[in-house]
């Protein structure tokens, strides 16, 4: 038996006494870490609980975030972390944010927002005659940038007397706190245009603070996508940069929810590295000069 075996074969982190865990931690942390058992039994997890999917390729990803997860909670083993995650929700909770890659920025993607301005909004209103609110979701919403961004587009080219609410949701806590605050630092803002800057935010020390009326259009709240979220009727829904994560079968799950929460009439708008091609959806896709995005028309 080599070296590396008998590490392998050692249950991690549990037979030794909090002198040897710290040399572990220190001097062998790339070797004994994470046994494949152990990322076996947290990939199987991650994937029941959300449908984030690890693979082989992305493994150091998920080892630095348990890494800086134990570090955080004071947690010297894989196994005693595992089985607190297993039999504690919130701790389940905590540990899946912890995991989560939040990367956003306003006006992500300018061409998706063209295509929503000059093709689907315009759509929206001939088509709900009868009704003038557009009810909006934007799911996997990070820290908010997305959202905000839609909010401040649709209060300016709604015409008068249509209204619009958002629901933006995100399986991150801490991306929640932060987007419901709608405190941004100048680095954050930058892509926002100048004119919606001072219409929709005051400077304040250090940043920007979103107007209390736009985010009045707004209800941020905790939505796991492995759910089915309740929502119905639906005529927008942004799920951009999320599916990403997920597996085929994942991915093919959470958008027939979408189909299932959204208007007979409705649009999808995915991330442009993502699509829906090869997945059993009825969502009909569609290229406009501006983007291209997915349509329920039925
Ligand atoms: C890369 S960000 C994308 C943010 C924004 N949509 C954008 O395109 O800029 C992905 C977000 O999806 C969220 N997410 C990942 N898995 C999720 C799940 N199962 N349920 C809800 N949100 C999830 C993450 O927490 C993260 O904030």
């Amino acid at each position: 038996m080599n070296f590396l075996q008998l590490f392998s074969d050692l249950e991690p982190l549990k037979r030794i006494d909090r002198v040897q865990t710290r040399f572990y931690y220190e001097g062998m942390v790339d070797v004994v870490f994470f046994t494949d058992a152990e990322f076996e039994l947290y990939k199987a997890l991650i994937y029941r609980e959300s449908g984030i999917t690890f693979t082989a390729t992305n493994r150091s990803i998920l080892e630095s975030r348990l890494k800086e997860q134990l570090r955080t909670l004071g947690i010297d083993s894989v196994r005693a972390h595992y089985a607190k995650i297993s039999s504690n929700k919130e701790a389940l909770k905590s540990f899946l944010d912890s995991i989560t890659t939040n990367l956003t920025r306003f006006f992500r993607n300018q061409a998706h927002f063209d295509a929503l301005e000059n093709h689907v909004i315009p759509e929206l209103i001939k088509i709900k005659q009868g009704s003038n609110t557009i009810k909006i979701w934007s799911a996997g919403c990070s820290t908010g940038e997305e959202p905000y961004t839609i909010a401040m587009l649709l209060s300016e080219i709604l015409p008068p007397l249509w209204k619009y609410e958002i629901l933006a949701s995100d399986i991150s806590l801490k991306c929640l706190m932060t987007a419901k605050e709608g405190f941004y630092t100048d680095s954050r803002v930058v892509g926002i245009p100048d004119k919606y800057l001072k219409k929709y935010f005051d400077k304040v020390e250090g940043g920007y603070k979103v107007h209390a009326d736009l985010m009045s259009k707004i209800r941020f709240d905790y939505h796991n996508l492995a759910n089915d979220s309740g929502q119905r009727n639906l005529d927008l829904v942004f799920c951009r940069n999320v599916i990403i994560y997920f597996d085929e079968t994942a991915q093919e799950a959470v958008i027939n929810r979408f189909w299932d929460s959204m208007a007979n009439k409705s649009f999808l708008f995915i991330g442009h590295s993502e699509s829906l091609f090869g997945m059993k959806t009825k969502f009909e896709f569609v290229k406009t000069q501006w983007a291209t995005f997915y349509r329920k028309y039925t």
